[in-house]
């Protein structure tokens, strides 16, 4: 089976978050299992860097305002087709913005591009690759299923996966004459979202099916206060909804073997995180007093609760944590959480920015991970800190609760407990969650014993792996009927 899969980002090329490790985990996942994903990226500079010009599969004389070329290229794993678009994508910077964090003014003319790409490859542009199905995620590729259905791919089965439903890409009216589709689409039915145009809504709309990052949130978004907005057309596709929750890479994400730690260990070998937590101790200016050491490696943003942890720092540390956190973001939070390291020197570090490699050495130093997340389509941080004897302490929200076994005393008894969660989701209830912790950190075999039980957690790709090869079969099944 060939799947088109179409994504503003992919792992380890280009991430701003889990979208990327998701778009870049499941080809991997998945080509044992009998599907061939080909990926379509944007040539931003990094992707353009990773490998040689060859020629090029499809010319675009003119596309979104420029000359554009479709090339494809092996990277190391990845089978991809880039859009190579310097007009649109040829900028130093993120994926939707400047370095500062301003958006690109254009986003709307740079997804609309690579997704009719993404619709022209489905329409068998390419001569001698023709998807069976096109897999898209997030309103950056929302409007290739919308390119598919105004055009020639309309009996090609699609996908949609929505990684967060905060980001929906909507835009003025007055830019639908330049998408190039035909003015049918501009309805209710179609692009068209409150008088303007929606790339996500015209790709919920037009999907074969809908998917999202977990079961919890995939009913969460069927109610008004999680549905931002498109609640109402998400229950109108009730029946096309699918939850399936994230994996995570468990060779990328390994401590028996993560080159990243300065010490390797399994569930066997515990004792060994004790060089990590000095690690992350050195890092960030700690006391090394043997206190639990509560870690954040997040977006600060509201999604993500940060505003929350920042109004209990004090509790957290008067509870005789310590936090660890890593982040970048909102510069308002930033701030808050730099101004709250310096009221607690040696209980609390802040490391402004974005680091891959020490995002992991904090997962295998640090004693819990901390996700209030207001909400959370699935969250991968969780799944990496079970992964990693990190014990996660999560809002009871989407994935986070999908993913995480409270440690109250039934379960704690039964054995089962894999982390902490709370709600609602408040300071205060987040620093009774800590306050747990702590006393549980206290008792050394019950805190070892959560810590073995996370890590035999499978979170793996397979099981959900599985459920995506079985709704791709559902999908073809559609198209044979
Ligand atoms: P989201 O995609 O909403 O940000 P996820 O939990 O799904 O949330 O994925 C976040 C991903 O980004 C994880 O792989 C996490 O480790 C990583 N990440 C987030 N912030 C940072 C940071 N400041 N430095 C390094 N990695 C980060
Ligand atoms: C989004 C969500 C996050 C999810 C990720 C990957 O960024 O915020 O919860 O884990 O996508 O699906």
């Amino acid at each position: 089976m060939q799947v088109l899969s179409v994504t503003p980002e992919i792992f380890p090329l280009i991430k701003t978050g889990g979208l990327a490790d998701v778009t870049g985990a499941l080809p991997i996942a998945l080509g044992p299992k009998g599907v061939a994903i080909r990926t379509l990226v944007p040539g931003y500079p990094v992707v353009m860097a990773a490998f040689a010009k060859k020629k090029a599969v499809y010319q675009y004389p003119l596309l979104q305002g420029g000359k554009a070329s479709i090339h494809a290229v092996k990277i190391g794993d990845l089978d991809l087709f880039v859009l190579d678009a310097p007009h649109l994508f040829g900028r130093q910077g993120g994926p939707y913005g400047t370095a500062s964090g301003a958006d690109w003014p254009d986003n709307w003319r740079r997804f609309a591009a690579l997704s009719q790409a993404g619709g022209d490859i489905a329409g068998g542009a390419i001569s001698g690759y023709q998807p069976d199905i096109v897999h898209a995620h997030d309103w950056q590729s929302a409007m290739t299923l919308a390119y598919m259905r105004y055009g020639k791919a309309v009996g090609v089965p699609s996908l949609i996966t929505v990684h967060n439903l905060a980001f929906q890409g909507q835009f003025g009216a007055g830019i639908f004459g330049e998408l190039g589709l035909p003015a049918v689409a501009m309805q209710l039915d179609g692009v068209e979202y409150y008088g303007g145009v929606g790339y996500l809504k015209a790709g919920l709309q037009a999907a074969w099916a809908i998917t999202t990052v977990s079961p919890t949130y995939a009913q969460e978004i069927r109610s008004p206060e999680f549905g931002m907005g498109l609640d109402g057309l998400i229950n109108m596709r009730a029946t096309d909804l699918h939850g399936i929750v994230n994996g995570i890479d468990v060779d990328i994400w390994n401590p028996e073997t993560d080159k990243h730690l300065v010490a390797n260990y399994s569930a066997d070998t515990l004792a060994a995180r004790a060089k990590n937590r000095k690690a992350v101790e050195e890092r960030f200016g700690l006391e090394a007093d043997g206190s639990p050491i509560v870690c954040v490696v997040s977006r600060l943003t509201w999604q993500k609760g940060m505003d929350i942890l920042a109004a209990v720092v004090d509790g957290i540390v008067a509870a005789g944590a310590r936090l660890a956190i890593l982040g970048s973001g909102d510069a308002g939070l930033e701030g808050t959480l730099l101004a709250a390291a310096a009221r607690h020197r040696g209980r609390v570090g802040v490391v402004v920015g974005y680091d891959e490699g020490l995002s992991h050495t904090m997962q295998g130093g640090c004693d819990a991970i901390v996700i209030p997340s207001r909400f959370e389509p699935c969250g991968l941080t969780q799944l990496y800190g079970l992964r990693y004897g990190c014990v996660p302490v999560v809002a009871r929200t989407g994935g986070l609760a999908d993913t995480i076994i409270d440690a109250n005393e039934a379960a704690l008894t039964a054995g089962v407990a894999t982390g902490f969660q709370f709600a609602p989701n408040n300071g205060g209830a987040m620093l009774h969650a800590i306050q747990r912790l702590v006393e549980v950190h206290a008792r050394p075999a019950v805190w070892a014993s959560i810590q073995r039980q996370g890590m035999k957690a499978d979170v793996s790709w397979d099981k959900s792996a599985e459920k995506y090869v079985e709704l791709y079969r559902l999908l073809l099944s559609k198209r044979a009927a």
